[in-house]
């Protein structure tokens, strides 16, 4: 099995390819070896967050490293960033998730692995622009340790919107209805959440909110206002990727009853591992 491991997938597999910086900030990659590779496949374990923009280039330099020798590269990129930006909403948008798939297929990748893909809404294989995307779901592993913290109790899950509600299919679990405000005057960059309502009973019930991403956090903190006013007994929140932007996880920790994330981005409550998954790739 021939596996290239990044210094920033450390915390699962040694690192066995070097990733550095020039002193002027110019990205520096090699790969220790590359000869061994040469035209046989290879499995590149890199994560692409933070820092999103110089681990896209690093990416870049490393899968021309190795088109170089003629392997054949299937990358695992647990978070696929610009994934969000999948329409144009504006005059003049790009449409940035295409151009970055485009980016990394052109580069040499035959096929990237990723989880929950925010615009495939969905498990599986998938061609985006160029690129053969393998989306793999951390939904069950959420829930999985969902019901450990709720010590046997009953526990429902619910999508905060219907992008979400892939991940809680399986759990017949039901989607909330979010609405968003239109952009700011000169500031396009984010959407505030205006709304979110449901037609379900949360009463007296055990909630876990399952998102593909908790980022500023406003979505997460109206899904549980909603289920506290409407009578919920324990409210967790959980989504797969944690970037916990303005000092949102002290938010949600203060109105949740419990917030927790998987390790695809590295942050304090990555209580849940993709370290089995990755194994078997
Ligand atoms: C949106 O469609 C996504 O699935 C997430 O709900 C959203 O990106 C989370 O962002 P924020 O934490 O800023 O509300």
């Amino acid at each position: 099995m021939n596996r290239l491991i990044s210094p920033n997938f450390q915390d699962i597999f040694e690192p066995n390819i070097e990733v550095g910086t020039f002193p002027d900030g110019d990205t520096h990659v090699r790969i220790p070896g590359i000869t061994k590779y040469e035209n046989r496949s290879v499995t590149l374990f890199h994560r692409l967050y933070p820092n999103q923009n110089s681990s896209l280039i690093e990416l870049v330099f490393l899968l021309d490293a190795l088109r170089s020798v003629g392997a054949k590269v299937t990358v695992v990129a647990p978070y696929l960033p610009y994934a969000r930006q999948d329409k144009a909403r504006l005059e003049g948008e790009v449409i940035s998730a295409e151009v970055i798939c485009n980016l990394i297929a052109e580069a040499g990748c035959d096929s990237l692995i990723t989880f929950d893909c925010h615009f495939l809404k969905k498990e599986g294989e998938k061609v985006y622009g160029k690129l053969k995307i393998i989306n793999i779901s951390m939904s069950g592993e959420l829930m999985a340790y969902a019901r450990q913290i709720c010590d046997g109790e009953e526990c429902e899950a619910v999508a905060p919107d219907q992008g979400a509600s892939y991940l809680v299919e399986k759990e017949g679990g039901k989607a909330m209805k979010k609405t968003r405000r239109d952009y700011k005057e000169g500031k396009i960059s984010y959407r505030d959440v205006e709304d979110m309502k449901m037609n379900f009973e949360v009463k007296g019930k055990n909630i876990i909110i399952l998102d593909d991403m908790i980022s500023t956090g406003s979505t997460m903190i109206k899904a549980i206002e909603v289920m506290k006013k409407a009578g919920a007994k324990k409210v967790f929140c959980a989504a797969t990727h944690g970037f916990f932007l303005h000092n949102s996880l002290e938010k949600l920790e203060a109105l949740a009853d419990g917030v927790f994330v998987t390790d695809t981005i590295i942050s304090p409550v990555s209580k849940v591992g993709m370290a089995v998954k990755c194994k078997a790739l």
